[in-house]
Protein backbone atom coordinates (compact mmCIF):
# COMPACT_ATOMS: atom_id res chain seq x y z
CA UNK A 1 0.00 0.00 0.00
CA UNK A 2 1.35 3.45 -0.49
CA UNK A 3 1.01 6.42 1.49
CA UNK A 4 -2.62 8.13 1.86
CA UNK A 5 -2.98 10.84 -0.77
CA UNK A 6 -4.06 14.37 0.39
CA UNK A 7 -6.87 15.32 1.97
CA UNK A 8 -10.45 14.95 -0.20
CA UNK A 9 -11.01 17.28 -2.87
CA UNK A 10 -13.00 18.69 -5.06
CA UNK A 11 -9.79 19.53 -7.76
CA UNK A 12 -10.43 20.77 -11.21
CA UNK A 13 -9.60 17.22 -12.22
CA UNK A 14 -12.90 15.51 -11.13
CA UNK A 15 -14.76 17.97 -12.50
CA UNK A 16 -16.46 17.56 -15.93
CA UNK A 17 -15.13 18.44 -19.49
CA UNK A 18 -15.23 19.14 -22.95
CA UNK A 19 -13.90 16.94 -25.88
CA UNK A 20 -14.73 17.95 -28.95
CA UNK A 21 -18.33 16.95 -29.14
CA UNK A 22 -18.03 14.26 -26.02
CA UNK A 23 -18.20 15.52 -22.44
CA UNK A 24 -15.85 13.38 -20.27
CA UNK A 25 -17.32 12.91 -16.11
CA UNK A 26 -13.57 13.96 -15.52
CA UNK A 27 -10.48 14.66 -16.34
CA UNK A 28 -8.70 11.53 -15.39
CA UNK A 29 -7.73 9.21 -17.85
CA UNK A 30 -6.68 5.49 -18.08
CA UNK A 31 -3.44 5.55 -19.84
CA UNK A 32 -3.07 3.03 -22.88
CA UNK A 33 -1.61 -0.80 -21.62
CA UNK A 34 -0.46 -3.73 -22.67
CA UNK A 35 -1.51 -6.33 -20.88
CA UNK A 36 -0.70 -8.93 -23.09
CA UNK A 37 -3.99 -11.30 -22.16
CA UNK A 38 -5.96 -11.19 -25.33
CA UNK A 39 -7.69 -14.30 -25.84
CA UNK A 40 -7.08 -16.77 -28.97
CA UNK A 41 -6.07 -14.89 -32.35
CA UNK A 42 -5.74 -11.65 -30.35
CA UNK A 43 -9.14 -11.48 -29.93
CA UNK A 44 -10.36 -9.87 -27.04
CA UNK A 45 -12.24 -11.37 -24.32
CA UNK A 46 -14.88 -11.18 -21.61
CA UNK A 47 -12.21 -10.83 -19.01
CA UNK A 48 -10.71 -7.94 -21.14
CA UNK A 49 -13.90 -6.20 -21.48
CA UNK A 50 -13.89 -7.03 -17.63
CA UNK A 51 -10.93 -5.15 -16.94
CA UNK A 52 -12.86 -2.35 -18.82
CA UNK A 53 -15.38 -2.23 -16.76
CA UNK A 54 -14.08 -2.26 -13.66
CA UNK A 55 -12.40 1.06 -14.52
CA UNK A 56 -15.75 3.06 -16.68
CA UNK A 57 -15.75 5.86 -14.09
CA UNK A 58 -12.21 7.25 -16.00
CA UNK A 59 -13.14 10.60 -18.16
CA UNK A 60 -11.88 8.38 -20.38
CA UNK A 61 -10.15 5.63 -21.22
CA UNK A 62 -7.86 4.35 -23.51
CA UNK A 63 -7.16 0.84 -24.16
CA UNK A 64 -3.71 -0.79 -24.84
CA UNK A 65 -2.32 -0.84 -27.96
CA UNK A 66 -4.16 -2.54 -30.82
CA UNK A 67 -2.22 -3.81 -33.86
CA UNK A 68 -3.26 -2.55 -37.57
CA UNK A 69 -2.71 -5.96 -39.08
CA UNK A 70 -0.93 -9.15 -38.22
CA UNK A 71 2.73 -7.49 -39.32
CA UNK A 72 1.85 -4.43 -37.17
CA UNK A 73 2.41 -7.23 -33.96
CA UNK A 74 5.72 -8.43 -32.20
CA UNK A 75 4.37 -9.31 -28.70
CA UNK A 76 1.87 -12.30 -27.56
CA UNK A 77 -1.40 -12.39 -26.61
CA UNK A 78 -1.92 -8.32 -27.78
CA UNK A 79 -5.22 -7.63 -29.24
CA UNK A 80 -5.49 -7.06 -33.02
CA UNK A 81 -8.47 -4.78 -34.63
CA UNK A 82 -7.74 -6.33 -38.61
CA UNK A 83 -10.20 -8.65 -38.44
CA UNK A 84 -14.15 -9.73 -37.68
CA UNK A 85 -13.34 -11.84 -34.92
CA UNK A 86 -11.16 -9.29 -33.13
CA UNK A 87 -14.25 -6.09 -34.05
CA UNK A 88 -16.62 -8.56 -32.73
CA UNK A 89 -14.38 -8.58 -29.08
CA UNK A 90 -13.58 -5.51 -28.90
CA UNK A 91 -17.55 -4.68 -29.22
CA UNK A 92 -17.29 -6.24 -25.80
CA UNK A 93 -15.40 -4.30 -24.58
CA UNK A 94 -16.37 -0.83 -25.40
CA UNK A 95 -20.27 -1.85 -24.39
CA UNK A 96 -18.66 -3.19 -20.68
CA UNK A 97 -17.59 0.84 -21.14
CA UNK A 98 -20.27 2.54 -22.50
CA UNK A 99 -22.93 0.80 -19.82
CA UNK A 100 -21.03 2.00 -16.90
CA UNK A 101 -21.05 5.64 -18.51
CA UNK A 102 -17.66 5.33 -19.88
CA UNK A 103 -15.99 6.97 -23.00
CA UNK A 104 -13.22 5.06 -24.52
CA UNK A 105 -10.69 5.39 -27.74
CA UNK A 106 -8.78 2.36 -29.06
CA UNK A 107 -4.95 2.86 -29.60
CA UNK A 108 -3.59 2.58 -33.04
CA UNK A 109 -0.39 0.47 -32.65
CA UNK A 110 2.47 -0.68 -35.44
CA UNK A 111 5.52 -2.02 -34.10
CA UNK A 112 7.14 -1.48 -37.21
CA UNK A 113 11.07 -2.82 -37.05
CA UNK A 114 10.26 -4.45 -33.55
CA UNK A 115 8.64 -7.55 -35.92
CA UNK A 116 11.92 -8.44 -37.79
CA UNK A 117 9.68 -9.72 -40.18
CA UNK A 118 7.88 -6.25 -41.32
CA UNK A 119 8.69 -5.05 -44.43
CA UNK A 120 8.25 -1.47 -43.46
CA UNK A 121 9.36 -0.26 -46.88
CA UNK A 122 5.63 -0.56 -48.45
CA UNK A 123 4.25 2.45 -47.00
CA UNK A 124 1.11 2.67 -48.87
CA UNK A 125 -0.02 -1.06 -47.46
CA UNK A 126 0.58 0.42 -44.24
CA UNK A 127 -1.15 3.53 -44.41
CA UNK A 128 -4.28 1.75 -45.55
CA UNK A 129 -3.98 -1.15 -42.51
CA UNK A 130 -4.34 1.89 -40.09
CA UNK A 131 -7.54 3.06 -42.24
CA UNK A 132 -9.34 -0.11 -42.35
CA UNK A 133 -7.96 -0.80 -38.19
CA UNK A 134 -10.04 2.76 -38.02
CA UNK A 135 -12.30 1.54 -39.34
CA UNK A 136 -12.60 -1.59 -37.51
CA UNK A 137 -12.65 0.96 -34.37
CA UNK A 138 -16.07 2.44 -35.31
CA UNK A 139 -17.89 -0.51 -36.19
CA UNK A 140 -16.36 -1.70 -32.92
CA UNK A 141 -18.12 1.55 -31.31
CA UNK A 142 -15.42 3.30 -29.87
CA UNK A 143 -15.88 6.74 -28.97
CA UNK A 144 -12.65 7.92 -31.23
CA UNK A 145 -8.78 6.53 -31.72
CA UNK A 146 -5.66 7.54 -30.44
CA UNK A 147 -2.59 7.32 -32.95
CA UNK A 148 0.18 5.30 -30.98
CA UNK A 149 3.11 7.69 -32.08
CA UNK A 150 5.29 6.74 -29.05
CA UNK A 151 7.48 4.60 -27.36
CA UNK A 152 10.29 3.55 -30.16
CA UNK A 153 7.42 1.72 -32.28
CA UNK A 154 6.55 2.83 -36.11
CA UNK A 155 5.29 5.98 -36.16
CA UNK A 156 8.50 7.14 -33.44
CA UNK A 157 11.20 5.61 -35.72
CA UNK A 158 10.17 7.28 -38.31
CA UNK A 159 10.31 10.54 -36.19
CA UNK A 160 13.73 9.99 -34.94
CA UNK A 161 17.09 10.65 -36.69
CA UNK A 162 18.22 7.28 -34.72
CA UNK A 163 16.17 4.90 -36.12
CA UNK A 164 15.55 6.19 -39.71
CA UNK A 165 18.28 5.80 -42.23
CA UNK A 166 15.55 6.59 -45.11
CA UNK A 167 17.18 8.82 -47.91
CA UNK A 168 13.91 9.26 -49.23
CA UNK A 169 10.57 11.43 -48.86
CA UNK A 170 10.20 9.87 -45.65
CA UNK A 171 13.70 10.07 -44.23
CA UNK A 172 16.19 12.68 -43.20
CA UNK A 173 15.01 16.32 -42.84
CA UNK A 174 12.81 17.45 -40.51
CA UNK A 175 10.04 17.74 -42.54
CA UNK A 176 10.15 14.32 -44.28
CA UNK A 177 10.07 12.15 -41.14
CA UNK A 178 7.05 13.45 -39.75
CA UNK A 179 5.52 12.66 -43.43
CA UNK A 180 4.46 8.91 -42.39
CA UNK A 181 2.35 10.13 -39.18
CA UNK A 182 0.87 12.90 -40.64
CA UNK A 183 -0.22 10.60 -43.65
CA UNK A 184 -1.49 8.14 -41.25
CA UNK A 185 -3.38 11.02 -39.74
CA UNK A 186 -4.88 12.05 -42.73
CA UNK A 187 -5.87 8.29 -43.65
CA UNK A 188 -7.66 8.04 -40.36
CA UNK A 189 -9.47 11.57 -40.91
CA UNK A 190 -11.18 10.25 -43.68
CA UNK A 191 -13.23 7.83 -41.50
CA UNK A 192 -12.98 9.59 -38.15
CA UNK A 193 -14.00 13.51 -37.53
CA UNK A 194 -10.46 15.27 -35.98
CA UNK A 195 -12.29 15.72 -32.63
CA UNK A 196 -12.38 12.19 -32.25
CA UNK A 197 -8.46 11.44 -32.68
CA UNK A 198 -5.84 11.60 -30.51
CA UNK A 199 -2.63 11.44 -31.14
CA UNK A 200 0.07 9.93 -28.41
CA UNK A 201 4.12 11.23 -28.18
CA UNK A 202 6.77 10.44 -26.10
CA UNK A 203 9.45 13.18 -27.22
CA UNK A 204 11.75 11.98 -24.19
CA UNK A 205 11.59 8.41 -25.02
CA UNK A 206 15.06 6.73 -26.48
CA UNK A 207 14.02 3.24 -26.45
CA UNK A 208 15.01 0.86 -29.07
CA UNK A 209 17.51 3.27 -30.81
CA UNK A 210 14.79 5.94 -31.32
CA UNK A 211 17.05 8.83 -30.29
CA UNK A 212 17.25 12.20 -32.18
CA UNK A 213 20.15 14.80 -31.79
CA UNK A 214 17.59 17.66 -31.57
CA UNK A 215 14.36 16.44 -30.23
CA UNK A 216 12.71 19.67 -29.75
CA UNK A 217 13.49 21.25 -32.98
CA UNK A 218 11.79 17.61 -34.23
CA UNK A 219 8.63 18.18 -31.73
CA UNK A 220 7.89 21.72 -32.01
CA UNK A 221 7.69 20.85 -36.16
CA UNK A 222 5.16 18.23 -34.88
CA UNK A 223 2.84 20.30 -32.87
CA UNK A 224 2.67 22.78 -35.22
CA UNK A 225 1.92 20.58 -37.76
CA UNK A 226 -0.68 19.15 -35.27
CA UNK A 227 -2.00 22.47 -34.93
CA UNK A 228 -3.85 22.52 -38.15
CA UNK A 229 -6.30 19.40 -37.60
CA UNK A 230 -8.39 20.44 -34.07
CA UNK A 231 -7.77 16.72 -32.73
CA UNK A 232 -9.22 15.49 -29.52
CA UNK A 233 -5.96 16.20 -27.88
CA UNK A 234 -2.38 15.48 -27.98
CA UNK A 235 -1.39 13.15 -25.31
CA UNK A 236 2.38 13.59 -24.19
CA UNK A 237 4.19 10.52 -22.08
CA UNK A 238 7.12 12.67 -20.59
CA UNK A 239 10.28 11.75 -18.90
CA UNK A 240 12.27 8.48 -18.51
CA UNK A 241 10.68 7.72 -14.98
CA UNK A 242 7.87 5.84 -15.79
CA UNK A 243 9.56 3.75 -18.84
CA UNK A 244 12.85 2.58 -15.95
CA UNK A 245 10.15 1.62 -13.81
CA UNK A 246 8.14 -1.06 -15.98
CA UNK A 247 11.30 -2.28 -17.28
CA UNK A 248 12.97 -1.07 -20.54
CA UNK A 249 16.07 -1.77 -21.86
CA UNK A 250 17.72 1.02 -20.27
CA UNK A 251 18.20 4.54 -20.55
CA UNK A 252 20.08 7.03 -18.78
CA UNK A 253 20.86 10.15 -20.59
CA UNK A 254 18.40 13.63 -19.69
CA UNK A 255 19.75 15.50 -22.63
CA UNK A 256 16.82 14.44 -24.48
CA UNK A 257 14.52 15.65 -21.79
CA UNK A 258 11.35 17.75 -24.03
CA UNK A 259 8.99 19.04 -20.69
CA UNK A 260 5.31 19.57 -21.12
CA UNK A 261 5.93 23.07 -20.96
CA UNK A 262 7.20 23.21 -24.16
CA UNK A 263 4.05 21.61 -25.83
CA UNK A 264 1.80 24.23 -23.70
CA UNK A 265 3.84 26.94 -25.88
CA UNK A 266 2.79 25.33 -29.18
CA UNK A 267 0.62 23.17 -29.23
CA UNK A 268 -3.10 25.04 -29.27
CA UNK A 269 -5.37 21.59 -28.48
CA UNK A 270 -6.16 19.81 -25.41
CA UNK A 271 -2.84 18.47 -24.00
CA UNK A 272 -2.98 15.21 -22.13
CA UNK A 273 0.50 14.49 -20.00
CA UNK A 274 1.35 11.11 -18.48
CA UNK A 275 3.89 9.68 -16.65
CA UNK A 276 5.04 9.24 -13.26
CA UNK A 277 1.75 11.55 -12.29
CA UNK A 278 0.34 11.31 -8.44
CA UNK A 279 -2.82 12.89 -7.51
CA UNK A 280 -0.72 16.10 -6.17
CA UNK A 281 1.27 16.75 -9.20
CA UNK A 282 -1.81 15.97 -11.06
CA UNK A 283 -4.04 18.29 -8.86
CA UNK A 284 -1.25 21.07 -9.86
CA UNK A 285 -0.64 20.75 -13.58
CA UNK A 286 -4.61 21.25 -14.20
CA UNK A 287 -4.49 23.81 -11.92
CA UNK A 288 -1.60 25.47 -12.98
CA UNK A 289 -2.83 24.75 -16.81
CA UNK A 290 -0.09 23.02 -17.76
CA UNK A 291 -2.50 20.23 -19.12
CA UNK A 292 -5.93 19.20 -19.70
CA UNK A 293 -6.19 16.08 -19.14
CA UNK A 294 -3.84 13.31 -16.77
CA UNK A 295 -3.66 10.11 -17.94
CA UNK A 296 -2.47 7.46 -14.67
CA UNK A 297 -1.19 4.45 -16.02
CA UNK A 298 0.38 2.12 -13.09
CA UNK A 299 -2.35 3.91 -10.59
CA UNK A 300 -5.02 2.49 -12.82
CA UNK A 301 -3.73 -0.73 -13.14
CA UNK A 302 -3.97 -1.56 -9.20
CA UNK A 303 -6.86 0.80 -8.55
CA UNK A 304 -9.98 0.24 -10.84
CA UNK A 305 -11.79 2.92 -9.21
CA UNK A 306 -8.97 5.69 -9.51
CA UNK A 307 -11.47 8.90 -9.78
CA UNK A 308 -13.47 7.83 -6.42
CA UNK A 309 -10.72 6.90 -4.31
CA UNK A 310 -8.51 10.15 -5.27
CA UNK A 311 -11.07 12.35 -4.46
CA UNK A 312 -11.95 10.79 -1.46
CA UNK A 313 -8.59 10.93 -0.16
CA UNK A 314 -8.20 7.03 0.59
CA UNK A 315 -5.17 4.71 0.32
CA UNK A 316 -4.18 3.72 -2.87
CA UNK A 317 -3.14 0.12 -3.82
CA UNK A 318 0.15 -0.29 -5.36
CA UNK A 319 0.36 -2.12 -8.85
CA UNK A 320 2.51 -4.94 -8.82
CA UNK A 321 4.67 -5.09 -11.84
CA UNK A 322 5.43 -8.95 -11.94
CA UNK A 323 1.38 -9.40 -13.00
CA UNK A 324 1.53 -6.21 -15.91
CA UNK A 325 2.48 -8.15 -19.17
CA UNK A 326 0.35 -11.92 -19.52
CA UNK A 327 -1.66 -14.00 -17.03
CA UNK A 328 -5.05 -13.92 -16.37
CA UNK A 329 -7.48 -12.44 -13.36
CA UNK A 330 -4.37 -12.44 -11.19
CA UNK A 331 -2.94 -8.26 -10.78
CA UNK A 332 -5.85 -7.84 -13.84
CA UNK A 333 -9.52 -8.18 -12.15
CA UNK A 334 -8.96 -8.73 -8.75
CA UNK A 335 -7.63 -5.38 -8.13
CA UNK A 336 -10.61 -4.56 -5.72
CA UNK A 337 -12.68 -1.32 -5.67
CA UNK A 338 -14.10 0.40 -2.72
CA UNK A 339 -17.24 -0.96 -1.31
C1 LIG B 1 2.04 -2.31 -18.16
C2 LIG B 1 2.18 -1.11 -19.05
C3 LIG B 1 1.89 -1.22 -20.39
C4 LIG B 1 1.97 -0.10 -21.23
N1 LIG B 1 1.56 -0.21 -22.53
C5 LIG B 1 1.45 0.90 -23.28
C6 LIG B 1 0.79 0.85 -24.55
O1 LIG B 1 0.28 -0.18 -25.00
N2 LIG B 1 0.74 2.00 -25.26
C7 LIG B 1 1.26 3.17 -24.80
O2 LIG B 1 1.19 4.19 -25.49
N3 LIG B 1 1.84 3.26 -23.58
C8 LIG B 1 1.92 2.17 -22.81
N4 LIG B 1 2.41 2.27 -21.53
C9 LIG B 1 2.75 3.60 -21.00
C10 LIG B 1 1.54 4.21 -20.27
O3 LIG B 1 0.51 4.54 -21.19
C11 LIG B 1 1.90 5.48 -19.47
O4 LIG B 1 2.24 6.51 -20.37
C12 LIG B 1 3.05 5.23 -18.53
O5 LIG B 1 2.82 4.06 -17.76
C13 LIG B 1 3.29 6.39 -17.58
O6 LIG B 1 2.22 6.56 -16.71
P1 LIG B 1 2.28 6.07 -15.16
O7 LIG B 1 3.57 6.59 -14.59
O8 LIG B 1 1.07 6.70 -14.54
O9 LIG B 1 2.26 4.58 -15.14
C14 LIG B 1 2.38 1.15 -20.69
C15 LIG B 1 2.70 1.23 -19.34
C16 LIG B 1 2.59 0.15 -18.52
C17 LIG B 1 2.88 0.28 -17.05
Amino acid sequence: MQSPVSSPSSSALFSPMRMGDITLQNRIVMAPMTRNRAGQGNVPSTLNAHYYRQRATAGLIITEAAQVSPQAAAFPSTPGIHNKNQVEGWKGVSSAVHEKGGKVFMQLWHVGRINPNCPVSELTGIVNDYRLAAINAKIACFDGIEIHAANGYLLDQFLREGSNPRTDGYGGTLKNRPRLLLEVLDALLTVWPANRVGIKLSPSCILKGVDDTDPQALFKYVAQQLNAYSLAYLHVEEGHEAVMKYGADGLTDTSALVPTSFFRDIYEGQLMVSGGYSFENAQTAIANNEADLIAFGRLFVANPDLPARLQKGVHLNEADPTTFYGGSEKGYTDYLSLR
